[in-house]
């Protein structure tokens, strides 16, 4: 079964509504068939839901928390994002692990809370650049998996984002050899843990420094899904081609 080809956009966070209003003004949903999935900060997620209009094009929340409710100043509730008319909840970002302290056990409980909101997660995984340096991509790459994913219902749809956190926001973009190599890895991992079908069904995308000029050539390696976006998605034109480099 082919598997289906997303290109997310992280807008980590930027915008303001006025710019996000602008942003759409310019943007068309794409000729791929690929599907586009926009992470707006939290205060935004209303105001891109009513930019959207259906079709191949949802929405996420960048972070959610793993409670349902409750006394978490500060925090989203993943069923408000549900509610909201999101699909989808970005967990593990690397961003969120460096400066915000989420553990793996964190991002477990946020793929089970994403899950029992009816949000489909996206967790992040990578190494960074010592840990690459010392040889060790898989081993950590291979436990944010099998400690994020502790908690998940297989029987629900996730999708996994491979962004190495030496590329992330730095230009310096895996090749798309690097980057195959690790995603395949992921693939034949999911197998062993969870199943063939759940591994040949479950999109795994590739993010950091993806721009216009590198996503065609990464796009074609077997096992890269789609793109997680953070820099380029913040500009309607190159998001579009980028999408539009994913043949669904
Ligand atoms: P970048 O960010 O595309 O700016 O490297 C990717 C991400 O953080 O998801």
């Amino acid at each position: 079964m082919a598997r289906k080809k997303i290109a997310a956009a992280n807008w980590k966070m930027y915008k303001t509504p006025q710019e996000a209003e602008a942003y759409f003004e310019e943007w068309e949903a794409p000729e791929s068939k690929a599907e586009v999935v926009f992470f707006p900060s939290t205060i935004l997620l209303d105001t891109v839901s009513m930019e959207i209009s259906g079709g191949n094009v949802h929405f996420g929340a960048q972070n959610i928390h793993f409670e349902k409710e409750g006394a978490f100043t500060g925090e989203t509730s993943p069923e408000t994002v549900k509610s909201m008319g999101a699909q989808y909840a970005l967990i593990g970002h690397s961003e969120r692990r460096t400066l915000f302290g989420e553990t793996n056990e964190i991002t477990a409980k946020k793929v089970q809370a994403a899950q029992a909101a009816g949000l489909t997660p996206m967790l992040c995984i990578g190494e960074t650049l010592a840990e690459r340096e010392a040889g060790k991509t898989l081993d950590v790459v291979k436990k944010q998996l099998n400690e994020g994913l502790s908690t998940l219902d297989a029987k629900k749809p996730f999708v996994l984002a491979y962004e190495p956190v030496w590329a992330i926001g730095t230009g310096k973009v895996a090749t798309p050899l690097e980057a195959e190599e690790v995603h395949a890895q992921i693939r034949a991992h999911l197998a062993e843990v969870l199943s063939k079908a759940i591994s040949d069904t479950t999109p795994i995308l590739y993010g950091g420094s993806v721009k216009p000029n590198n996503a065609d050539e990464l796009s074609q390696r077997p096992n890269i899904d789609g793109f997680l976006v953070g820099g380029a998605s913040l500009k309607p034109e190159e998001f579009m081609q980028i999408t539009d480099s994913l043949q669904a």
